[in-house]
């Protein structure tokens, strides 16, 4: 749907909206252009002008660390200047419109927006909206898509499996609510990985699951075997429409990703998790700070990887 929105005409890369439907080809070109970014975090001056005079505004409707953070980081790294709007304090609260609101933003001159919001549509909706030579990421959409989070997850996995190919992949939790499960499952298929396996409790992770290609299982420890890499999602209780779930005691018990489950995986798995953690709950402390974990590498990457796809929009 967001294809015609996201992507120009010569096939480059307009938006960043969705993963869904996007080349492997493209995402490769994204991954090798955050490959060539990542040792500039290891510089004394950490900076690049590919960005210089550029506004990037940050729109974060609903709260973030990770997200919001590196995507700052990152701007500032190209040399751009940012803009964190306080959205609690904006004049939201008093009956403006989201629109109206961009409007305004784009009268003061904006390149660039990067939106979270609760809606899946908010920032397709800013994308037509917006005239051309503005740009929109979209930092997470609902329960529907997580692009940049997607992609940073690929890049991890490409730098410690380096070839996606015969590669075992296993999601566990609450898929159902989870945008991030979402894109990574497009970035992976468009990747070439053939064996994606999501895993969890009926009411998470459920048979339709199958139509996005995975195969669904509802035994952690029967997905969890001979995987090469393990991602642990945490309850998304804040998209919940009940208490889906008894209680956070019985999800770890029978789902939670602890040392003797990752035993059943193979012995150079490695463990990520999109952060923000629950320590008990989908992830035992000493599986998320042991040494087949790569959580924290995967918020420095995140970094490397918003900087490639805000160097690389255009109209
Ligand atoms: N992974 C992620 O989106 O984290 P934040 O909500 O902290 O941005």
């Amino acid at each position: 749907m967001t294809e015609d929105v996201q992507i120009n005409e010569g096939g480059t890369l307009r938006h960043l909206l969705t993963l869904e439907n996007l080349s492997g080809d493209l995402v490769t070109e994204i991954l090798d252009r955050a490959q060539n970014f990542l040792s500039v975090g290891d510089r004394r001056t950490k900076k690049l002008p590919l960005l210089r005079g550029r506004s990037v505004f940050n729109l974060f409707f609903e709260n973030s660390t990770r997200t919001r953070t590196t995507f700052e980081i990152a701007a500032k790294r190209l040399s751009a200047d940012v803009v964190n709007l306080n959205i609690a304090t904006s004049s939201q609260s008093k009956g403006e419109s989201l629109l109206d609101m961009i409007d305004n933003l784009v009268a003061m001159q904006a390149d660039m927006f990067v939106v979270r919001h609760a809606d899946s549509d908010a920032a397709y909706r800013i994308a037509k909206h917006v005239p051309k030579g503005i740009h929109i990421i979209n930092a997470g959409a609902g329960s529907h898509s997580h692009p940049t989070q997607g992609l940073l997850d690929a890049f991890t996995i490409r730098h410690f499996k380096k070839d996606f190919s015969g590669l075992k992949i296993v999601i566990i939790g609450d898929i159902l609510h989870s945008r991030v499960a979402r894109s990574q499952i497009h970035v992976l298929k468009a990747l070439g990985v053939n064996e994606i396996r999501v895993a969890g409790p009926k009411v998470l992770v459920p048979e339709v699951l199958t139509e996005m290609g995975v195969t669904v299982y509802n035994d952690v420890d029967a997905a969890i075997e001979g995987v090469d890499v393990v991602t642990t999602l945490r309850l998304q209780n804040e998209r919940m429409k009940a208490s889906l779930i008894p209680s956070a005691q019985d999800f770890y018990k029978d789902y939670g990703l602890t040392k003797e489950r990752l035993a059943l995986a193979h012995p150079q798995a490695i463990v990520m998790h999109p952060g923000p953690i629950n320590r008990g709950v989908e992830i035992a402390s000493d599986v998320a700070d042991g040494p087949q974990s790569v959580i924290l590498r995967q918020v420095t990457f995140g970094i490397a990887v918003r900087m490639a796809v805000m160097s690389l929009l255009q109209d």
